[in-house]
């Protein structure tokens, strides 16, 4: 299985922090944000990964990363996001990357406590379709989430004014190799993006979507009250008395 970094965008809710630099570079406790999902994928098993970019100094990630030794890898790949175009768009430029593979996307401002390694071992046996990570939150109307029918989702939406639930879909995804097929056929939302909710929601149209409730915390870093907790999240697990 491929792993896919998605680290692009202006970072746009971030600013002034994010004005001269990408969001992906800004510090989290005790390492730059992007680190963390990377090691997540890492610890996955996954050792194949390309990062995409874009937006303020796209070409910092390179002296960063280089060939990703940080993470005992001795490769990383590149690729450039032109436009702000979303994560979909984002994930599209990878498919010569990705080949004939299935692919674990995770976003580059996404943090987990625990491991996904079982889920992704449990994918590759999956024969095709897609999985996602579910998990409660206090503020749905911030995220994309799951409507649920038993142990069935039946829809996600994306930033819901009236959250179905309080299960939001976090930032980590699991997909067959159709998942480049899919992307072909988005249309751009009202955001202008084209939209990893779209995606998923093909997936449950035709029945191949399963799920997973995390176990463990789960950040990311939309907005500047997200930032400091993640900052805070990490700092504790790392021992800090904070
Ligand atoms: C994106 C997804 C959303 C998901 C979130 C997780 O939101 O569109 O479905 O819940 O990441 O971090 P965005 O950060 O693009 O607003």
């Amino acid at each position: 299985m491929k792993g896919v970094v998605l680290a692009g965008g202006l970072g746009s809710r971030l600013r002034p922090l994010t004005r001269v630099t990408n969001k992906h570079l800004l510090p989290v406790y005790d390492k730059p944000m992007v680190f963390y999902p990377i090691q997540t994928l890492v610890d996955a098993g996954v050792t194949e990964i390309m990062l995409v970019t874009g937006g303020n100094n796209a070409g910092e990630f390179l002296r960063l990363l280089g060939n990703g030794e940080d993470f005992g890898l001795n490769m990383m790949h590149y690729t450039y996001q032109k436009t702000e175009g979303g994560i979909a768009h984002a994930l599209a430029l990878t498919r010569q990357f990705v080949g004939s593979d299935k692919v674990v996307v995770i976003l580059g401002d996404n943090f987990i406590q625990g491991s996904i390694k079982k889920a992704v071992d449990d994918f590759d046996k999956q024969p095709s379709g897609a999985k996602i990570f579910l998990k409660e939150v206090d503020n749905p109307v911030e995220f994309g989430v799951a409507e649920l029918d038993g142990d069935r989702v039946v829809r996600i939406i994306e930033k819901p004014k009236d959250p179905p639930s309080r299960n939001a879909v976090i930032g980590i995804y699991l997909y067959d190799n159709d998942v480049f097929n899919i992307c072909q056929t988005l249309k751009p939302s009202d955001r202008g993006e084209l939209e990893i909710t779209d995606v998923n929601n093909e997936y449950i149209r035709r029945g191949t979507m399963t799920y997973e409730v995390l176990d463990g915390w789960w950040a990311d870093c939309g907005s500047f009250e997200a930032l400091l907790r993640s900052n805070l999240l990490v700092a504790r697990e790392n021992g800090v008395k904070i």
